[in-house]
């Protein structure tokens, strides 16, 4: 396996963007997981499948025409990288993250990419379950309203009609839902460093956890 570095933490903690950016400046690839359930949630609501059918949420991601070239994801060949963001599929998302046969599918599928490249992942359970031997891990967070204030500017910038209260609302549903959930719930591994980013910019996060990475021995 090749080198891996995770970054865990609740929605909006902007692990994304300092995942894609901390991957671009150590040349590694970059791994989006909360695309890979977001890409199936989107493909389940297309299709009308049943969200409380695991069988059938089961065959639909065994099924599926997914690609995720860096800072994309591809969904039958056609671009949805802005459509999984939308505040429906983020809602419906918790159906996918909560069926065990699907996520059993999309960790072979995350674990397959470290076995050709060094890569930075993140998501919820990428330090504690999909790579318990992680080179580096980071359990990124930031206040409650800096994250729902962060999403709230993102969503609002992408022309959706949406409040922050409503963000913040949801948010917290999540989060409440990812730390409790039976299989894979988010925490922070044993062996995970945690990083509070309220108050500071991507860019110091991004050099923070490069000076991190680089010294880790
Ligand atoms: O990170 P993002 O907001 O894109 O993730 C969408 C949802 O996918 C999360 O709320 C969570 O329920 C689920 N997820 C997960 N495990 C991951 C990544 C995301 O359960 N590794």
């Amino acid at each position: 396996m090749h080198r891996v570095v995770t970054i865990d933490g609740p929605a909006g903690a902007g692990k994304s963007t300092v995942a894609r950016l901390l991957a671009g400046r150590l040349g590694w690839r970059f791994l989006d997981t909360g695309a890979m359930y977001r890409v199936v949630t989107l493909a389940a609501l297309r299709g009308g499948v049943d969200l409380e059918d695991a069988g059938a949420l089961d065959r639909l991601a065994g099924g599926l025409d997914a690609s995720f070239p860096p800072g994309l994801a591809v969904l039958n060949g056609e671009d949805v990288s802005a459509a999984i963001r939308d505040v429906a599929v983020t809602r419906a998302s918790r159906f996918i993250a909560d069926c065990a046969a699907v996520r059993d599918r999309l960790v072979a599928w995350q674990r397959a990419f470290a076995e050709s490249d060094d890569v930075v992942t993140e998501g919820r359970d990428q330090g504690t379950i999909v790579f318990p031997d992680a080179f580096r891990k980071f359990f990124v967070t930031a206040s409650e309203v800096e994250r729902a204030r962060r999403r709230h500017r993102e969503l609002v910038a992408k022309g959706q009609d949406v409040t922050l209260d409503a963000v913040l609302d949801d948010q917290r549903a999540r989060d409440a839902r990812d730390a409790s959930r039976a299989i894979a719930p988010m925490r922070a591994a044993d062996d995970a460093e945690t990083v509070d980013t309220t108050g500071l910019s991507i860019d110091d996060v991004v050099d923070l956890l490069i000076r991190k990475v680089l010294s880790a021995p």
